[in-house]
């Protein structure tokens, strides 16, 4: 899809002239670029499913163990051993679906270390993430009991690497099975009478890497044998999820998809990162773009995979599922030394990235299940940072209001967009991608994405660039708009972040937009992100 007008076409409008209005005066100095749209509220694409919005915790760091616990005698304000403030934001942020434990760790982990009396449950080494011991007190039951407390749904990512069937089916019975075996029976004494009800189980975790460096033929043979022993426990029905490629890798696809040859499987995932060249306070307007363009492939991979997987499954029964994503800067030794690996501040930068992420899953809504960013607190582009395990402070970032801008298309219908400088397919990226950094550091452009029910309609609006104003006028298709109303998130230096000094530097804040007819008008500052809700007609 291509759509473009040209400056002059715009600037003719009368629109251009009361676009600039709403903009406030004397703070740029470059005249504003205007952009075109056309909301087609009148063709839905399909729910933007809340589960598009969803986390991955892993044991690595400090993100499961300080920034989910903190232990029941921590100092650190709790709520049962939990960080209370991270339980507090992310119950106002809400988590659909919550991944666990790994990750890397995932094919390393088992799931026996981690349950009943503290005392007893062993030292194990952390191989993949700095071999740190860690003393197991989160487990199965930590783990659910935050996911209670937070109202997400868990889902667990099973061990193959160094683990067996057998082992995935335990857990899957000792979590389930309601009652009468010894498995659900050691549950119960071990404080949950009431089965877990584990729905999502992801079979192995990059199988292709730290998973166990297979190849995609042997990964679907030992995910055939793997869920062979998976059993709907309790009649609690399982959504088993195997393990997919590492970005846009067709390859790995087909080979997984014919030895699968059909066999039980719900979710297919894959993982895409946005590398960045920098250290998260350091980057440039060229590194900025550089990382902001490798988004178009992270799009361009969910077509092309699911157009893939339809030659295997042209009735779209196996959702596609974004597992992993997110920016992945070049983190400083000393924040890692002194905070926990893959600690990483989050930035402007990191929340447009978040923003051109939520956009796109939108515009895909019908070829995509769920996606999880990586990772929950305090790794990557995490939405909550805490000063490290031990520290008693704990912000909300840049990412986490990116996130708060897209709560209000969770469940609606997603409705096809055309606007200036979107187009798709690209030409074709060379290599798997997967760890994608771009080659070319063209600035990027608008971003946009949006989505109806009811009476309400919900624009989404990304403005990528640093150095330039957007005026964005919007024809609405098959609705009439009676009044709107917006916040945005804003910082015009790329690398603002809320630190522990500065909490709430990027933040929302209500943002003027004009909605009358079958017009949309917004203005969109550098580095802005905005959410218009329109009431429609
Ligand atoms: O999210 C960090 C790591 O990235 C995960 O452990 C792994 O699955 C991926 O390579």
């Amino acid at each position: 899809m291509s759509f473009r007008f040209t400056r002059r076409q715009f600037a003719q409008t009368a629109a251009a002239a009361s676009l600039t209005a709403l903009l406030p005066r004397g703070v740029f100095s470059a005249p504003a670029a205007a952009k075109k749209a056309v909301i087609h509220a009148d063709q839905e694409i399909a729910t933007v499913r809340p589960e598009f919005h969803s986390h991955f915790a892993e044991h690595l760091g400090s993100c499961t163990y300080g920034g989910i616990w903190v232990g029941k005698n921590s100092p650190i304000p709790n709520v049962n051993g939990y960080r209370k403030a991270t339980v507090d934001y992310l119950k106002e942020l809400g988590v659909p679906v919550l991944r666990w434990p790994g990750g890397c760790f995932a094919d390393d982990y088992h799931w026996r270390d981690g349950i009943g009396p503290l005392s007893k449950r062993p030292k194990r080494v952390n191989i993949h993430w700095g071999q740190y011991t860690e003393d197991n007190s989160f487990g199965t039951h930590e783990f659910v009991e935050f996911c209670r407390l937070i109202g997400a749904e868990p889902y667990f990512a099973a061990n193959v690497g160094t683990g067996s069937p057998e082992e995935m089916r335990d857990w899957m019975e000792y979590c389930n099975y309601p009652k009468g075996s010894t498995l659900s029976d050691e549950r119960a004494a071990n404080g949950s009478p009431e089965p877990f009800k584990i729905k999502y189980w992801g079979i192995g975790n990059e199988l292709w890497g730290c998973g166990g460096a297979m190849r995609p033929e042997q990964a679907a043979t030992e995910y055939r044998h793997f869920a062979n022993y998976a059993r709907n426990f309790g009649g609690t029905e399982l959504f088993l999820i195997g393990c997919g490629p590492n970005g846009n890798d067709a390859h790995w696809t087909r080979g997984f998809m014919e030895t699968l040859a059909n066999y039980r499987m719900q979710g297919y995932s894959m993982h895409f990162y946005e590398n960045g060249s920098r250290p998260p306070l350091d980057f440039t307007p060229e590194t900025m773009y550089a990382q902001f363009n490798i988004f178009p492939r992270v799009e361009q991979a969910i077509v092309e995979q699911r157009t893939l997987l339809d030659t295997y499954d042209p009735a779209r029964r196996i959702g596609l599922i974004l597992d992993e994503w997110g920016v992945w800067d070049r983190i400083p030794r000393s924040d890692e030394e002194r905070y926990g690996r893959l600690w990483q501040q989050a930035t402007m930068r990191s929340a447009i990235g978040a923003a051109l992420g939520l956009n796109i899953f939108n515009r895909q809504a019908d070829k995509l299940y769920m996606c999880n960013i990586a990772q929950l607190v305090n790794v990557l582009q995490s939405v909550l940072l805490t000063d490290g395990p031990e520290g008693k402070n704990c912000v909300r970032t840049a990412n986490y209001w990116a996130f708060m801008l897209f709560k209000p298309h969770r469940s609606k219908q997603a409705v096809k967009v055309e606007y200036d400088g979107y187009s798709l397919p690209l030409a074709p990226a060379g290599g798997r991608g997967g760890r994608g950094v771009a080659q070319q550091e063209p600035p990027s452009e608008l971003s946009l994405s949006a989505s109806r029910q009811g009476g309400e309609l919900v624009v989404s609006l990304v403005n990528p660039r640093h150095d330039q104003e957007m005026q964005v006028d919007c024809e609405l298709r098959g609705v009439t708009a009676r009044k709107g109303s917006a916040q945005i998130l804003h910082d015009s230096d790329l690398n603002a972040c809320n630190s522990f000094d500065h909490p709430d530097r990027i933040t929302l804040k209500p943002h003027e937009v004009s909605a009358e007819g079958n017009r949309l008008r917004v203005a969109l500052p550098p580095l802005s992100i905005v959410t218009a809700t329109l009431q429609i007609g």
